[in-house]
């Protein structure tokens, strides 16, 4: 596994962390496939409120250390004392107590952000959670935020970011960069639709690369993702199988030329 900076704040998080959207159809399983990934390298999992997998996070990490957790405040919750009540919530479920980075799962243009961001600040002294993240937000958002803030940072914005799905190529990707924010790619591997029919092409270079490395087209493209200095990804699995490959997907280096070809493919 390999370690990347959270933002500027020195803290090392995994390169290759899991997301746990739609688990909870099998908790056991799920469970196991988590715990194999902390005991494994992996010291990042994500999750929100709104996914309800709060809990099956809290079983897998029980009793495990060194495991960052990230969660999100909905944003119907974004008014000053619904932000402390979902905090104190997703604790609870958690089983934990504190967060390490609590993010605002999308903008809400309807709640002024700097009453959310008082909440957020307010949860930071009282040392309920650790880091402020947000989610879905722009370039222009993000400064918006950013400047809502009286003392802390944000230190990550958690996109979609895939060899499908370029647009944080369009800006974000290089605020990011430039900012020493984390880009945490979510869908990372375009939830399964690489191997649709209209992909193939894409998925054919990918899988010319791979057999370079002796490496799954899934393995590449969450390699790609990885040789972008600010990115870590965050795929869900639920397979013992497919964690193990996805931790796998951090042991390699593409080559430069490989990930031009890869950054070259713009999908249509
Ligand atoms: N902030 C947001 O608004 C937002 C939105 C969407 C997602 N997210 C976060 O990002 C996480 C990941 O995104 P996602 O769940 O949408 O999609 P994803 O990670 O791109 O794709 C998940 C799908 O890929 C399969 N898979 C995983 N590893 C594989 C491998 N090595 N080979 C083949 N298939 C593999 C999974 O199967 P199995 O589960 O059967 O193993 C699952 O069906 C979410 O769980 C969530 O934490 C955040």
């Amino acid at each position: 596994m390999i370690y990347k900076e959270l933002g500027r704040t020195g803290e090392k998080i995994s390169a290759i962390g899991i997301g746990t959207w739609k688990m909870g159809v099998n908790p056991d399983k799920e469970v196991k496939s988590l715990g194999y990934a902390i005991d494994n390298g992996v010291n990042l999992v994500d999750t929100a409120e709104m996914y309800g997998t709060e809990p099956i996070v809290g079983r897998a990490i029980s009793g495990r250390k060194e495991v960052f957790i990230a969660t999100k405040v909905s944003p119907h919750h974004f008014k000053h004392d619904d932000v402390v009540r979902a905090c104190n919530d997703s604790l609870r479920r958690l089983g934990v107590e504190r967060i390490d980075l609590y993010q605002l799962h999308w903008p809400n243009r309807s709640i002024p952000i700097k009453e959310t961001m008082r909440a957020m600040e307010e949860l930071k002294a009282a040392g309920k959670i650790r880091h402020i993240g947000v989610s879905n937000f722009s370039v222009d958002e993000f400064e918006e935020a950013r400047a809502a803030l009286k003392d802390a940072e944000i230190v990550s914005n958690q996109v979609e970011y895939s060899v499908l799905v370029r647009e944080p190529e369009s800006g974000l990707l290089d605020y990011c960069e430039k900012n020493g924010i984390t880009l945490i790619a979510y869908s990372p591997l375009a939830r399964g639709a690489l191997h649709q029919k209209r992909y193939s092409e894409l998925a054919d270079l990918l899988s010319e690369i791979g057999s370079k490395y002796n490496r799954s087209i899934e393995q590449v493209a969450l390699n790609w993702l990885l040789s972008k200095k600010p990115v870590v990804a965050i795929p869900k699995s639920s397979s013992l199988e497919h964690t193990k490959s996805n931790i796998a997907s951090a042991d390699f280096s593409l080559s430069a030329e490989d990930i031009g070809r890869i950054n070259d493919f713009l999908p249509q």
